[in-house]
């Protein structure tokens, strides 16, 4: 009997790590696989979607400019519903610890109906940071019926809150394979780039940094290039207006730091490949770059992703301006501090999660199948 799998996504990133588990599935005839858009995020949400080829049978088109977090909830919930009560899902699976997949999760327990939480366990205990990811995950986790773990950390954070070991599955993160997956394309940098200068790449959008922490990681930016002739600064600009504005106002017009609209996956990955430091408050960026072993200065104060940090190649330098500046320019100025951070080592995943996560839903309903088949011969006899 072939299940039902409806895949929500609805940001960027979990469009990204969601990727690997759809193409997964839908190699596998035992599933009916059904891709749900939110579109939380909209264009940046589309731009993934292309890259690795996934249509969304459903689209929820959620989005709406500078949307609030109370108004988005009640958006999703009462969207969601009206999904699952129509396509009748035997399974839900959403990632990660936006909107979407706390609403997701929650729509499926008022419906009964069965959630996996891709990347889940992931905690900083702190329920301000980040905001409001510390409490979506949470949820979805206090809610889900399979927790995928991408690290032996994160399935201990879950047995800490009392899930059951046997709910837990260590899968590793599905970032590792969608960056696996896209690392052999051919790839063309952004435009802009002096291939004589080291870059410093940027990304930046944790609502806990708006306004002040945020303007002092731009002023920092700008010390950097003020500083250091042969450094350029390449920034993505997250298209929350809340980051926009003040990017634009601070940085918009030093010639040593292009900014640019988001890029496309491909293009991101190969600006990863090409930088010399990573500055980013990003959780996928924590996990990727490692993978291709490029130093991460973390613009924030505490991670929910340890590992990488207690492999000295992530570190955590918050939003204070003169710990950023003097943290960048130690990598730049000291060649051996920079090798010690700049490895190659990947502790969360080995590009095989999505597998992982398709056997244990197949283990899961052959088993439920047998015992089903099982109980009829007994009866027959
Ligand atoms: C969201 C997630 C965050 C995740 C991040 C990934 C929540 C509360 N936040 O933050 O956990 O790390 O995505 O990037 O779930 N916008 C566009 N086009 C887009 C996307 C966003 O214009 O494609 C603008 C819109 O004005 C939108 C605003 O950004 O209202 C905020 O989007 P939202 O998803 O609420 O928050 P993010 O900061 O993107
Ligand atoms: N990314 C991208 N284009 C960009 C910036 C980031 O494709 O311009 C990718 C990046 O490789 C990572 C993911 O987006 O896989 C991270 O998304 P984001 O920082 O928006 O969210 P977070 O991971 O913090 O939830």
């Amino acid at each position: 009997m072939k299940r039902t799998i409806l895949c929500a996504v609805g940001t960027r990133p979990e469009a990204i790590k969601m990727a690997p588990v759809i193409l997964a599935l839908k190699k596998n005839d035992d599933f009916n696989v059904r891709v749900m858009a939110t579109a939380q995020h909209r264009q940046m949400l589309d731009q993934v979607m292309k890259v690795f080829g996934v249509e969304p049978d459903i689209d929820l088109d959620i989005m709406r400019p500078n949307q609030d977090l109370t108004a988005l909830t009640a958006r999703l919930l009462l969207n969601l519903d009206e999904v699952l009560v129509k396509e009748k899902p035997d399974v839900v699976l959403a990632q990660g610890d936006t909107t979407t997949v706390m609403t997701v999760a929650l729509a499926c327990f008022y419906r009964r109906i069965p959630f996996g939480h891709v990347e889940a366990g992931l905690r900083t205990w702190d329920m301000a940071n980040p905001f409001p990811e510390e409490m979506n995950r949470v949820i979805a986790g206090r809610l889900a019926k399979w927790h995928f773990a991408p690290t032996e950390g994160s399935r201990q954070n879950l047995l800490r809150e009392g899930v059951s070991s046997a709910d837990i599955v260590v899968t590793g993160n599905t970032v590792i394979d969608a960056l696996l997956s896209v690392a052999d394309r051919d790839m063309e940098l952004p435009v802009g780039l002096d291939p004589a200068k080291r870059l410093i790449l940027v990304t930046a959008h944790r609502r806990e940094n708006f306004g002040e922490p945020f303007e002092r990681v731009c002023r920092a930016l700008l010390a950097l290039v003020e500083r250091n002739a042969d450094v350029q600064v390449l920034y993505p600009v997250h298209p929350n207006p809340n980051v926009r504005d003040t990017a634009y106002r601070i940085l918009g017009n030093h010639p040593g730091i292009v900014l640019c609209e988001p890029l496309d996956y491909l293009p991101f990955v190969a600006a990863m490949k090409r930088a010399y430091i990573i500055l980013s408050d990003s959780g996928g960026v924590q996990e990727e770059a490692p993978a291709l072993g490029k130093p991460v200065l973390v613009l924030r104060h505490e991670t929910e992703r340890p590992e990488a940090v207690a492999e000295g190649v992530v570190k955590l330098v918050g939003t204070d301006y003169d710990t950023i500046v003097s943290e960048s320019q130690r990598l730049l100025d000291d060649e051996s501090a920079y090798r010690k951070m700049a490895r190659g080592v990947s502790p969360y995943g080995d590009g095989h999660a999505a597998e992982r996560i398709v056997k244990t839903l197949r283990d899961y309903f052959l088993g439920f199948d047998n015992e089903k088949f099982a109980g009829m011969d007994n009866e027959k006899s």
